[in-house]
């Protein structure tokens, strides 16, 4: 921090210099000042203390709405749009993905067949990508709503018959005369009947959720509490066993509608696969690859855009398959930020990115998945500000400490905070202990585990959205070992809501996305999606000759130790695996640098790879090595099993 003031001082004495010989206003000075800014930033002295960004040229037919980026192991970042946040592309089935290529900067328009806008996604342990849910319908704001919509249950207390179609437009009345249609088809199955000891029958009643809206506009329709409907038409059901009902319908928002549509993405054919559908139709869930290799998926709005209740289903590689999970259920808001733990529990983080419930499931805490329990971790500053939050796994991951890094309040709310906090799992009584604070209160940080075991932090926005132009232009290292923050190099573009950072196999930092609400600081001018993408190369990169692996197997093995050739042997102080990122909203779990120990021998290094399949899942990794300076060399991709 004291550093960047006194080059700042230097700055202004040159400006005043400049404007002497400059006698118009201000103009002038700005274009001056940029001059020299730009000259300075561009100094051999600076990079090597600051770090350098660069903006990439990108041609237009490649542009695209980043909301997720992942790392894929062939050095490529696939970036997904879907319909990027815009209605019209929506509407128009364009949905976009590229893959980008920072060796030799190409990219690669992919087809993309549905809108993964908002879905989840992880890694599967042989690095393909999973893709889950994304966006059935875009959502409605209340001052275009002219009638009443909502979520209605049909319910059939039945046992006879077979599974039947309820159509689109099936009319249904209340008592008092109220009509609604519904506007999309569900399948109707029977009751299940049960028959237990001494003969004993249970039926139970079948649920199934539909849309529908009043026929008469205005509020006239609003239903307040709960009320059962008639179902109108002929069915293979008696009337007083099949019938409608609903708690609340009325003229709110609607919110976004998950899908439930999942896909592979393949990174040697650069292709989507489809595979099995989830069981819930999910938009902004989470997916967190478990120790057994299978994947976890949580939370979510569903089909009609409610919160879902707490149900989480898992997907099986051999199968291919999503199957419904009931003894693991929780509710979280969307989006939490959930890490795969050494004794192959979860932790949240408290990190989120809203919608459901103001209070329930917030808390950070450890989640037992032999149990379904979940002990809370207190402590933490500003508990109510973990929305739009970013946290990350600190380097290295042996250590299970935790950072999270500011957030705000819920939805729009005006409050954001500056706050670290780092929880040590590894404690026996494991509780937040305050970090250094950001610079200022910041939603959306992106967050980025280093090869030399620091953290990078960028970007964001003070408030929603980057409202009242609120954009955060800079950037910073924290170093866990000191606990403290120290300035680098800003960028330029502003990154807010749907953006993303993540580490490059060659040791730079990618920055991409933001999508402001509005366009200008009075927040009267509607925002743009931000399509530059941006890379920084820290100091690092200026240290001098970086040292290399040159060969040693692709295929390792946990517990193992393995022999990598390298010409710096003497000069390797430090080994590390990490894992690649895969990252939406700010949320970016599965980024993780494990340590390892090494030997120098001859023109090789032997290093260990720890045996906890917790600790190091199966993945492809990217092996770093670093000098005495902390230059890491380019990363070598293994396959950890
Ligand atoms: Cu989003």
């Amino acid at each position: 921090m004291r550093r960047r003031s006194r080059s700042g001082k230097r700055l202004v004495t040159v400006v005043l210099t400049v404007t002497l010989f400059a006698v118009n206003g201000p103009m002038v000075v700005s274009f001056a000042s940029n001059v020299i800014h730009n000259y300075v930033i561009n100094t051999r002295t600076y990079k090597e203390k600051y770090g350098h960004w660069i903006t990439l040229n990108v041609a237009t037919k490649y542009k695209i709405n980043a909301v997720h980026a992942a790392l894929l192991y062939t050095g490529k970042v696939l970036i997904v749009a879907g319909s990027g946040n815009n209605v019209g592309n929506f509407n128009a089935g364009r949905f976009k993905s590229v893959v980008y290529n920072p060796a030799n900067n190409t990219f690669k328009v992919i087809h993309t067949p549905s809108d993964m806008f908002c879905g989840g996604h992880t890694y599967l342990p042989d690095g393909k990508l999973l893709i889950a849910g994304g966006t059935a319908r875009y959502e409605v704001l209340a001052d275009t709503i002219k009638r009443a919509a909502g979520v209605m249950i049909i319910t059939d207390e039945s046992p006879n018959g077979a599974p039947f179609t309820l159509p689109a437009g099936t009319k249904l009345e209340s008592p008092t005369g109220l009509m609604y249609v519904t506007t999309v088809a569900v399948t109707v199955k029977p009751a299940t009947k049960t028959i237990g000891r001494h003969r004993k029958v249970t039926v139970t009643e079948t649920n199934v959720e539909t849309w529908v809206h009043a026929l008469k506009k205005g509020k006239t329709s609003d239903v307040a509490n709960l009320t059962q409907f008639t179902i109108l038409g002929h069915y293979p059901v008696a009337a007083r066993n099949f019938f409608g009902s609903t708690n609340t319908i009325n003229m709110a928002q609607q919110d976004f509608w998950g899908s439930n549509k999942s896909y592979i993405f393949n990174p040697a054919t650069e292709t989507y696969q489809r595979v099995s559908n989830l069981n819930m139709a999910r938009w902004y869930p989470s997916l967190v690859g478990l120790a057994n290799g299978k994947v976890l998926a949580v939370s979510g709005l569903g089909a009609f855009g409610q919160i879902i209740n707490g149900q989480t289903e898992e997907y099986t590689p051999a199968t291919k398959k999503w199957t419904l999970t009931p003894q693991l259920t929780r509710v979280f808001p969307t989006y939490p930020a959930l890490f795969l733990l050494p004794d192959e529990n979860l932790f949240f983080s408290g990190s989120n990115a809203g919608y459901g419930s103001s209070t329930i499931g917030r808390t950070p805490g450890i989640w037992n998945l032999q149990t379904n329990g979940f002990t809370d971790i207190l402590g933490l500053k500003d508990p109510r500000d973990t929305e739009t939050s970013a946290s990350v796994l600190l380097p290295p991951a042996q250590a299970q400490k935790y950072m999270i890094l500011g957030g705000g309040g819920i939805g729009q709310s005006l409050k954001s905070t500056a706050r670290t906090a780092i929880v040590d799992l590894n404690a026996k009584k494991p509780h937040w202990t305050p970090g250094p604070n950001l610079p200022e209160p910041t939603r959306y940080p992106n967050v980025v585990i280093l090869p030399d075991n620091k953290v990078l932090i960028t970007g964001g926005s003070r408030y929603y959205r980057g409202q009242f132009n609120s954009d955060i232009l800079t950037c910073h290292i924290y170093n866990p070992a000191t606990n403290k923050l120290s300035t680098l190099a800003s960028p330029t573009v502003g990154r807010n809501y749907h953006s993303e950072a993540l580490l490059l196999p060659d040791g730079r930092i990618i920055t991409l996305g933001g999508n402001p609400l509005f366009g200008n600081k009075a927040d009267t001018t509607p925002g743009y999606f931000q399509q530059e993408i941006e890379i920084y190369s820290p100091p690092y990169l200026y240290h001098g000759a970086r040292p290399a692996i040159t060969g040693g197997p692709r295929e390792i093995q946990r517990g193992q130790t393995v022999q990598f050739t390298t010409p710096n042997s003497a000069l390797i102080q430090g080994a590390r695996l990490i894992a690649p990122s895969a990252v939406t909203h700010v949320t970016n779990t599965l980024q993780r640098s494990i340590e390892l120990s090494v030997v120098r021998k001859g023109n090789s290094i032997l290093v260990t790879v720890p045996s906890s399949v917790g600790l190091v899942p199966s993945d492809w990794y990217m092996l770093f090595v670093t000098n005495p300076a902390g230059t890491p060399s380019m990363a070598y991709w293994v396959h950890v099993d």
